[in-house]
């Protein structure tokens, strides 16, 4: 992250932009306005991935913000852009996450500056390892001048392409909930132990998998997925004592989700009791459901027109930073149709041309709120 940090850092100073790191590891650029005092765009995504990723999640989003810094050439707007590029968005590590944008909204606490990785290094030293203070992350807190901001992604998923769109504005992004879910039998011998006295964790986690599928399949809207199961001791002549198994769930409709992970939460318990095994259930995030906000949105769907594409409106499926960023600022975001809907995987790619349509969607839209003379104050009362 040090390097990818230096290298778009080049990038942005020979546009006229000042760049820092801030305490929790997100890249901050500002490009100052035209006069002071001025108000501010936020315009950014995150630069961290998932395990064997492809090149364009988060990492677009933050490339598209420097396009359209770019495409101003030199230009100074009536409001400052300060461009982020956010740390720990995806939650890998630590389990958590949006932990870079939550420092923005100042919800980083010391729950979670003592969440643990699986090796037991906290987010508090993990961000001292990385050469930050964490004593400092209130002072990432976004600039109160800040009236908006503005997320650009590829869109995850095959909605756009099979309705023959490169762009589309977000309305809306589903809730999330995220758990880490350990059994714990007893670790004994694979050849002498008799399949009716184990304690088997990985048996019990198997079946509790299966049901979270089931269910799943079977609740409309419903997304569950365990992406991860970590075993202990695991050797392939001993029973597992322990199985930490992760659990993702999403749905559209806060309620829906909220009611599905209490079931999975239950019958991981009723698995467990049957088999005489223990099981913790850690919930690691509750994510609601949010709304972009509409006159941003509305104003994106003119800047579509403007760059000749049809203004269409969708659901995320994905989490995003904008989620965070919404419940304290006006929020809005941009998708670019993803080829074969695949992302998380490195067969993940955008086509050249949409990428073109998105910098040219971005320029209508900067110079919309530019001459916009109500944007300012459209915004202070969002
Ligand atoms: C972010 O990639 C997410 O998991 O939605
Ligand atoms: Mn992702
Ligand atoms: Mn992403």
């Amino acid at each position: 992250m040090h390097d990818v940090h230096r290298e778009i850092t080049r990038w942005l100073e020979p546009l006229g932009a000042t760049v820092r790191v801030d305490a929790v590891g997100n890249l901050r650029a500002l490009y100052r306005a035209s006069e002071t005092p001025a108000s501010r765009l936020l315009i950014g995504s995150h630069l961290d991935t998932v395990p064997n990723a492809g090149a364009f999640d988060g990492i677009l989003g933050v490339m598209l913000a420097i396009a359209c810094l770019e495409a101003l050439e030199g230009k100074r707007l009536p409001y400052a852009i300060e461009v982020v590029g956010f740390s720990e968005e995806e939650g890998v590590r630590f389990g958590i996450p949006f932990i870079g944008s939550r420092a923005l909204v100042g919800s980083v606490d010391d729950n979670l500056l003592n969440a643990e990785d699986a090796y037991g290094v906290s987010v508090r030293k993990a961000i001292q390892d990385f050469g930050l203070d964490p004593n400092e992350i209130g002072q990432a807190a976004f600039d109160p001048e800040t009236r908006a901001y503005l997320e650009f992604h590829i869109e995850q998923g095959p909605v756009l392409e099979k309705l023959g769109l490169p762009l589309a504005a977000v309305e809306r992004i589903a809730g999330q909930s995220r758990w880490e879910v350990t059994f714990l039998g007893r670790s004994n011998h694979a050849g002498t132990t008799p399949m009716n006295l184990r304690l088997d964790a990985i048996a019990a986690a198997a079946e509790w998998i299966t049901l979270v599928e089931h269910v799943a399949n079977t609740t409309p809207g419903l997304v569950a997925t365990v992406g991860s199961v970590e075993t202990k001791p695991g050797a392939t002549n001993v029973i597992a004592r322990e199985a930490r198994v992760s659990l993702d769930v999403r749905h559209p409709d806060d309620r829906d989700r909220n009611r599905a992970v209490e079931s999975l939460v239950e019958q991981a318990k009723q698995v467990a009791e049957r088999r005489g095994l223990e099981v913790r259930p850690r919930e690691r995030l509750s994510q609601a459901a949010v709304a972009m906000h509409s006159f941003l949105t509305s104003r994106i769907e003119e800047a579509l027109r403007q760059t000749g594409c049809a203004s269409h409106r969708m659901v995320s499926g994905a989490g995003h930073d904008a989620m965070i960023l919404a419940g304290k600022i006006p929020s809005a975001m941009i998708f670019l149709r993803t080829p074969g809907g695949i992302s998380h995987d490195p067969a993940e790619s955008v086509a050249v041309e949409d990428v073109a349509k998105a910098i040219e969607c971005g320029a209508h839209l900067l110079g919309q709120l530019a001459s916009v003379p109500t944007f300012h104050s459209r915004m202070c009362r969002a």
